[in-house]
């Protein structure tokens, strides 16, 4: 028995920005940033809505999707670095909103990499079977914390939810192997001050390498080999990063998720935002192999290989 996904769910805001309002509020042009990064627009959360109701929406998505309610939920993780508060977390909060009378609940800062950690995380408790169903999230409003006169960040980011439902499932599908790091010398690279801080090139250098790395690893350790995999959904940064990990994995390109020309780069919520796009629109199909890469500050990275 492996711990796989049986529900997913999202949530993107209404509003859309693309790069040419953004060039009505700072130095750039939609030129530069759909080249530099392969972004077109991203969402962005109103004052009103915080990251738990984008988390909570998800959520509850997900929960139908998986034919569950809150009161069947063992543990909820919430992946983000854009919690409302320090405390409580947005974990509790959504404990509280989704009834989840029995679940006990935490939140995971791993930034880009969150969503990857927290799945690992649900694996451990639902294959020893210490719990059964495990709500893993991944819900970020990095606008509140993105400086709009930075035009080397501003550009990237955006707001969003992702949620699955994890549970043990059976006929050789969910996850067959793991890989999660961390590298805390490269903390100075990409950090929260009071805004986003990053040196996007070594950013990028740590990220083209690692990407691509912590594939093949993953592959291998399943005994697979890279004509096997079905799909690739890497964390939803740069396309140019991404393209990177693709070729060096030899896979065509429409076998790879593409989201960050509509949603920028939405941290923890950019892994989960592409399986439910993915699958609703047929790309990934059951019993395909998906392979999934994060990144991310700390700086931190983890990868994955599962059957769907
Ligand atoms: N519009 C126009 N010009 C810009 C902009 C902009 N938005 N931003 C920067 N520039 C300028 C720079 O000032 C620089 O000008 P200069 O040469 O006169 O100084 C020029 O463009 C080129 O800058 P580079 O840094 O060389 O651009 P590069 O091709 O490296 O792309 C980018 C920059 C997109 C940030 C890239 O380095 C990158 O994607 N890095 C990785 C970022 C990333 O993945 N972050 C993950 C964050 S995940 C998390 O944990 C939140």
């Amino acid at each position: 028995m492996n711990a796989g996904i049986i529900g997913i769910g999202r949530y993107i805001p209404e509003k859309v920005v693309t790069n040419f309002d953004l060039e009505k509020m700072m130095d750039t042009s939609d030129e530069w940033i759909r080249t530099r990064t392969g972004i077109e627009e991203r969402r962005i959360a109103s004052d009103r809505t915080g990251t738990s109701d984008m988390a909570y929406e998800a959520s509850l998505r997900a929960l139908e999707n998986a034919g569950i309610t809150g009161e069947d939920i063992d543990l909820i993780l919430t992946a983000t670095v854009t919690p409302d508060y320090s405390f409580p977390s947005v974990s509790c909060v959504l404990q509280e909103r989704l009834g989840a009378k029995k679940a006990a609940a935490m939140d995971i800062s791993a930034a880009c990499s969150g969503f990857i950690y927290g799945m690992v995380t649900a694996k451990q408790f639902i294959e020893s079977g210490a719990y059964r169903y495990v709500l893993v999230v991944g819900a970020e409003k990095l606008s509140k914390i993105t400086n709009w006169d930075d035009r080397n960040t501003a550009v990237l980011f955006g707001d969003g939810a992702g949620a699955a439902v994890m549970g043990p499932v059976s006929d050789g599908k969910g996850i067959l192997s793991f890989e999660l790091g961390a590298d805390g010398s490269g903390g100075k690279y990409l950090y929260q001050d009071k805004y986003i801080c990053m040196n996007g090139r070594e950013v990028f250098k740590f990220a083209v390498r690692q990407m691509g790395e912590s594939a093949v690893h993953v592959i291998e350790k399943a005994g697979l080999k890279t004509e096997d995999v079905d799909f690739f959904i890497p964390h939803q940064a740069n396309i140019r990063i991404m393209e990177a990990a693709r070729e060096r994995l030899g896979l065509p390109r429409e076998k790879m998720s593409v989201t960050v020309n509509k949603f920028g780069n939405t941290s923890a919520a950019s892994i989960p935002i592409s399986i439910v796009e993915e699958v609703e629109a047929g790309k990934i199909k059951d019993g395909d192999i998906v392979v999934m890469v994060g990144f991310g500050g700390g700086l931190t990275w983890g990868a994955l290989a599962m059957r769907w």
